[in-house]
Order: structure tokens, then sequence, then C-alpha cells
């Protein structure tokens, strides 16, 4: 029962609940906006579970939570017995047994969905090694302020093309019905099984994989992510040389031939040295700007964070819509 109002990976629901979660998204925002109070789930308690760092999620579960006037518990990564003494499923009857729904950021897709089924109350994946769900409402949400609708739009990923984001965005533009292209080296394409998931769950979008960059022609907008996640152990020199040709640059802007193409990017984002990681590369590599230049994230920005902004009101619609029958 509760893994059904739990939101663990998007091929759980269908169009219609996902464009309902997108709506309700754009719901809660204007209540916001407007300051009415909307403390629909006042009295309720979740947890907040990280093992990986996160600023945009946490804060984003933390606010809406509270919103909505529920009490919210962050148990960040070595603060809980999870992983070093306590099982996934000894710790979800336990954080089931005491919180009325629980967020899980962390590496393998199993244990979340492990989470789900053993707490007995609603899990929400903040993130794991596979998927991103709750980044999904959050992008689709601003496709859908930006251009009014879905409809008939084409979107490209260009980058590491099996990370999370990528996987996502696959499966989210195929449950939606809006053409996507994943664009990355061979090497970095996504799995044939996320792939297959993509095509099982297409309600009649257009999906290619493609290791040609021309294939940003046309598109409305251009995604990217970091050329490395949290907790990948690679040679960042190595992922550095397949994925300098993927650079959101202006170059590649100019090979969409749309003027009014639009920049997303779920965040952090390496554009700048103004981060440890990113001065840390230019002193290895000389190279001061990865997945997208400074200039292209500035000139896009006002989109990006806008999408940023709406993690949290999606958030919100994604935890009443499990717990508001509770
Ligand atoms: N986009 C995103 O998930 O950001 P955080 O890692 O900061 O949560
Ligand atoms: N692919 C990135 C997404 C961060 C929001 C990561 O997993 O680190």
């Amino acid at each position: 029962m509760t893994k059904a109002l739990s939101f663990l990976k998007e091929i759980d629901f269908s169009k219609q609940d996902l464009m309902d979660l997108i709506d309700l998204s754009i719901k809660f925002k204007e209540l916001k906006k407007k300051r009415i109070a909307h403390k629909y789930l006042d009295g309720l308690n979740i947890a907040l579970i990280f093992e990986k760092s996160s600023t945009r999620t946490r804060s984003a579960f933390t606010v809406a939570g509270q919103d909505l006037g529920m009490n919210v518990t962050y148990l960040g990564a070595g603060e809980i017995q999870l992983g070093k003494k306590e099982s996934v499923i000894d710790t979800a009857k336990v954080l089931g047994s005491m919180f009325d729904g629980i967020e899980y950021r962390g590496f393998k897709q199993e244990d979340v969905e492990a989470l789900a089924e053993h707490s007995g109350v609603p899990v929400w994946n903040g993130l794991t090694d596979t998927w991103h769900p709750t980044q999904m409402i959050a992008d689709f949400m601003t496709l859908k302020e930006h251009f009014g609708s879905l409809e008939g739009l084409s979107i490209a990923y260009i980058g590491d093309g099996r990370n999370n984001m990528a996987n996502s965005l696959l499966v989210t533009s195929a449950i939606l019905g809006v053409n996507v292209t994943i664009i990355a080296p061979k090497t970095l394409q996504p799995e044939e099984e996320i792939i297959a998931l993509a095509h099982a769950h297409n309600t009649g979008a257009t999906l290619t994989i493609t290791d040609d960059v021309n294939a940003v022609s046309g598109v409305d907008m251009l995604y990217t992510d970091v050329w490395v996640s949290m907790g990948e152990e690679v040679d960042f020199k190595e992922r550095i040389d397949f994925l300098l040709p993927y650079q959101i640059n202006s170059d590649l802007i100019a090979k969409t031939g749309n003027d009014k193409v639009i920049v997303m990017h779920c965040l952090p984002a390496f554009h700048d040295l103004n981060t440890e990681t990113g001065q840390e590369i230019y002193d290895q590599y000389g190279l001061a700007e990865l997945e997208i230049t400074d200039e292209v994230f500035q000139k896009h920005s006002a989109t990006i964070f806008q999408e940023a902004e709406n993690r949290m009101h999606s958030i919100k619609a994604i935890m009443y819509q499990s717990l508001k029958n509770i």
C-alpha cells in the first residue's frame, strides 16, 4: 500500500500521474508567492536521510515540509547507524514506526526500494545512482512554465549519458511524450536496460541516443549535468577527454539553430573557478569550465535558478500527494 504512495522512480507512474504532480507544483508555487498558508499536513513528522551531499534537495524537502506544517528531521551521513551497524531493512522498520514519511538520498536504488517496502510509510527518492525522480517534476514544471505546454517539445541532454540525470530525463520524457535525444560518447551512453525501460513506457515520443553533437539541431531545450557524479571513482582526466567535445558552449548553442533555445542544469555546475573542485581541476588540467561555459551559464541563469527554486514547489506537491489521505 505505502509503496504505491512512495516516489521511488518515474516508471512507477503514468503520464497523467506526472502531469498532475506538475500542475499541483504550479498551484503550490502560486500559494507560496501569494503568501497563502498551506499547512495541510500539520503535525506530521518526516525524516530526511542523506548519504550524499545536497543543497537543493535537502533545502527543498525541509522548506516544503515546514510549509505543509510538518516537523522535519535531518539524518545526515554517518549520523545514524544505517550502513555501518544497522541494515536498511531494520532502519526502515524503526523509522517507519516513528515518522510519517521518509526522504532518502543514497547510492543503490535497491536501498530506497527496500526502505519503502519495509518502513510501511511513503518514501521519496532524493537521488540514487540510477534515478533522480524529484528533479524531474521540477524540470518538466519549468518547461511547462516556459513553453506553456509540454506538447511537441524536443529536448536534448548532452554529457555523461549514463548517470542518474540522463536516465531520469530519458524515461520521464518517454512517459510524458516529449521528444528526447541523449548525446554522449559511446562509452557513456545509457545502459540497454534503461533504454528498454524508456521504450516500454513511451507514450509517443521520439527517443534518440547518439554520439553526434549535431543532433542538438532544432531542440527547444539543452540539458547537461556534471561529468563525474557523487560516489563515482573515475579518472577525471579520462572523463574530461571523453566529454570536452560535449560541453555546452556558444558553438553548441549555435548548432541548435534555435535562437529561443533554453538551457537547463540540475546544479551544482562547474562553470567557473569559484569552487574547490573547479580550482583543483584547473590546477591539474588547465580547464576553467567543464560541462557548461560560464558565458552560457550566465546567459541562461534565470531558467537554471527557476528550475532550482521549482525543486521546492514540486517536492511539496510530491509529499502532499503521498500524505494527503493519511
Ligand atoms: N539538483 C540537486 O539534486 O541538487 P543537490 O545535490 O544540491 O540536492
Ligand atoms: N549526477 C549528479 C546529480 C547531482 C544532482 C550526481 O549524482 O552527482
